[in-house]
């Protein structure tokens, strides 16, 4: 579709070969309303599936007729028809299932955050690279479509140079459907905002400098930080604002961006958060400056995807293009280990009161 000049899609393609055999390890929420359903609906290769808890990988092999319900990860691994691993375990239990698949030489997708801490993460990205099989994250949100829209938008010039990059999200999070996040001490930026911190890299590029401010709501059961406030230098004009707040108790709940350049504008909603886990999808608008220096009309871009479950295809297409290429998967582990710089470079600010450069952040 046309937007001012450009030519944009939403849609994500499937590479030339996309019948790899895929084996989930982990069959738990985001499997089931996210993961499956975009591979049902893009007629992909689901051959087995294992959970520590059996019965969890029993009722998630019926529900998608997925021909094999593995007794361990060694038998899943040991079948020859699965050629790509499809990880979906909490974080600090990532690495030892990395270790077990890069030694059967699979390729696999990881789920975000890729470990607890920036050391494990680093591991797991030259595991894999040791072995020689790819790693992809699943930081599906830069395939959400107005993320996806915007950075055609952006890479084309429609905005000219990018000044201010903004995310602010009011919303009521059902924090309690992942019952093991109350125990985990960094939770807001590492289980949520980590998607905002990947969308805006990918649509701007690394912050030099990241400030951050982090909160608790009143009588909250999780011990982590559930509020961020975080502003991203740039070396030019450019600032990124994040601005994440998960207890709104009103009936007024708000999830938009808005990129703004010397020549044009994007604003959106991101849909999913206006109703998680079922979302409505993005709305985009765009506003160029005309040539007389006036604003021309706004123009609503009709977008029909939801991140939940269109955008998880992305991720598993670009690791299944990866394999079929010399090139990395566009969220590669080592891309990845960015995305976490800049996340723990947000929590040594706001414990340190002071503007963090991500490289500062080492294994
Ligand atoms: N990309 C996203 O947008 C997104 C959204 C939600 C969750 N997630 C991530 O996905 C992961 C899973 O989240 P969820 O919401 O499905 O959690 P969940 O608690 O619903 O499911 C996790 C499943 O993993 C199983 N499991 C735990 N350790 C295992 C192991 N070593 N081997 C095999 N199975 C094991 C559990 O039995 C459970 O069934 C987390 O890392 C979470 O951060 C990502």
């Amino acid at each position: 579709m046309k937007v001012g000049n450009y030519e944009v899609s939403e849609t994500v393609p499937l590479p030339p070969k996309s019948d790899y055999g895929i084996g989930l390890v982990g069959c738990g929420g985001i499997v089931n309303y996210a993961h499956l359903p975009a591979y049902r609906a893009n007629n992909l290769n689901v051959v087995a599936c294992f959970d520590v808890n059996r019965e969890a990988a029993e009722q998630t092999a019926r529900e998608y007729n997925i021909p094999k319900v593995a007794a361990s990860l060694a038998e899943l691994l040991a079948d020859p028809a699965v050629e790509i691993v499809d990880i979906a375990v909490p974080a600090q239990h990532q690495l030892s299932v990395v270790e077990q698949v890069a030694a059967a030489g699979k390729h696999m997708l990881c789920q975000k955050p890729l470990s607890t801490n920036f050391r494990d993460a680093a591991r797991i990205v030259e595991i894999a690279r040791q072995a020689g099989v790819k790693l992809a994250v699943n930081q599906q949100m830069r395939w959400d479509a107005g993320i996806r829209v915007a950075r055609q938008l952006i890479s084309a010039g429609a905005i000219g140079e990018p000044v201010d990059g903004r995310i602010q999200v009011n919303v009521k999070t059902p924090w309690d459907m992942w019952p093991w996040l109350a125990a985990i001490p960094q939770m807001e930026v590492m289980y949520h905002s980590i998607h905002y911190i990947d969308s805006l890299r990918f649509l701007f590029g690394d912050p030099q400098r990241v400030s951050s401010f982090h909160a608790k709501y009143p009588g909250q059961k999780a011990i982590g930080e559930s509020k961020t406030l975080s502003v991203w230098e740039y070396p030019g004009a450019l600032q990124v604002l994040i601005d994440s707040f998960h207890a709104n108790w009103s009936d007024e709940v708000s999830a938009i961006f808005r990129f703004t350049g010397t020549v044009g504008i994007i604003k959106g909603t991101i849909g999913l958060l206006y109703d998680y886990p079922n979302g409505r999808p993005d709305t985009l608008a765009y506003q160029a400056l005309g040539e007389d220096g006036q604003p021309e009309p706004w123009q609503e871009v009709p977008l029909t995807k939801k991140w939940i479950p269109d955008a998880f295809i992305g991720p598993m297409a670009s690791l299944m293009e990866a394999i079929q290429t010399a090139a990395e998967a566009i969220t590669s582990g080592a891309d990845n280990l960015r995305t976490f710089q800049v996340a723990q470079a947000e929590y040594r600010s706001a414990a340190e009161h002071r503007a963090v450069e991500p490289g500062e952040i080492v294994p």
